[in-house]
């Protein structure tokens, strides 16, 4: 794949994660959560610093709650107990207005992250803009058109329908939907799943340009190797209820057998090889 200089992605993994950060530069802080459903506990004291500026990725086996734990953090979902804070912001005490702030500083990207299917993609892009601000109409249109072009797709898919993009395309829209006001944190749930290994890394290659350019914080759930190995700092992992962090060369040598198997499985060596 060709790749200017400018535009070639540097291996996160190579690189120091952010300075040790005070509780000051903390956007996200997890402290004893603990979710059940019925009878099954899904997290069982679960604790997790994101500081500003760094990309954690997010990983664990199928089931393990990585999706709740997202869905928790950006308050669709409560916790049974433990403290969410984000932005300084204490996500279950706050009252709706200080939600509601807060949630316009962030964007997400779901899993299933649907984009209206009778919307066009500008027309999804917009929808957050004409909700939380009262800039003027064409200015919301430009700066839909801004985003849908950081995105990297061509300026005719603003007029287009969802179903005439392809998948790949398709992320990229709900990425430049997430971005449209401007977020400090940006969510990600398994963005690159379903996407073929090329478009793949190009989608991690993008999230990593977007981040640096913007200073963005992201928190990515993903089970692709590559992508942890591209942009991650740092890497969370879902075992036994609970949150193991840390850069990947330290659970490349960490002995729990779950973290082994994924970091030096078929899969972990051969991203450690492109790496
Ligand atoms: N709303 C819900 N009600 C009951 N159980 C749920 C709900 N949401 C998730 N779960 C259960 O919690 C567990 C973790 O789900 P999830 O976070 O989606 O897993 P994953 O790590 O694959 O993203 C699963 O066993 C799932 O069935
Ligand atoms: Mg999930």
């Amino acid at each position: 794949m060709p790749s200017s200089p400018s535009s070639s992605p540097t291996s996160k993994s190579e690189a120091p994660p952010p300075a040790a950060a005070g509780t000051a530069d903390l956007v996200i802080r997890v402290r004893g959560l603990v979710t059940r459903f019925g009878r099954q506990t899904v997290h069982d004291g679960v604790d997790l610093d994101v500081r500003r500026g760094e990309v954690m990725g997010i990983v664990g086996g199928s089931g393990t709650g990585k999706s709740v734990l997202l869905k928790e953090i950006i308050g669709l979902m409560r916790a049974t107990a433990g403290r969410v804070e984000v932005l300084g912001v204490d996500m279950l005490a706050a009252d709706s207005a200080t939600r509601r702030a807060v949630q316009g500083r962030w964007g997400v990207l779901f899993q299933d992250g649907a984009l209206f299917s009778s919307m066009t993609v500008a027309e999804n892009v917009m929808v957050a803009l004409k909700e939380h601000t009262r800039l003027d109409p064409c200015l919301i249109q430009e700066l839909a058109r801004i985003k849908i072009s950081m995105v990297g797709l061509p300026p005719d898919s603003c007029a287009k329908y969802p179903s005439q993009l392809s998948g790949g395309m398709r992320k990229r829209a709900g990425l430049a939907r997430a971005l449209a006001l401007d977020p400090e944190i940006l969510f990600l749930d398994e963005p690159t799943a379903g996407l073929d290994p090329i478009g793949a890394a190009a989608f991690d290659e993008l999230i990593g340009t977007l981040q640096r350019s913007l200073g963005l914080t992201v928190v990515m759930v993903t089970h692709d190797l590559d992508s942890l190995y591209a942009i991650c700092d740092r890497i969370a992992v879902l075992v036994d209820r609970k949150i193991k962090v840390g850069t990947i060369d330290m659970l490349l040598a960490d002995p729990h057998p779950w973290i082994h198997d994924y970091f030096h499985g078929p899969r972990g060596r051969a991203a450690a090889v492109k790496r």
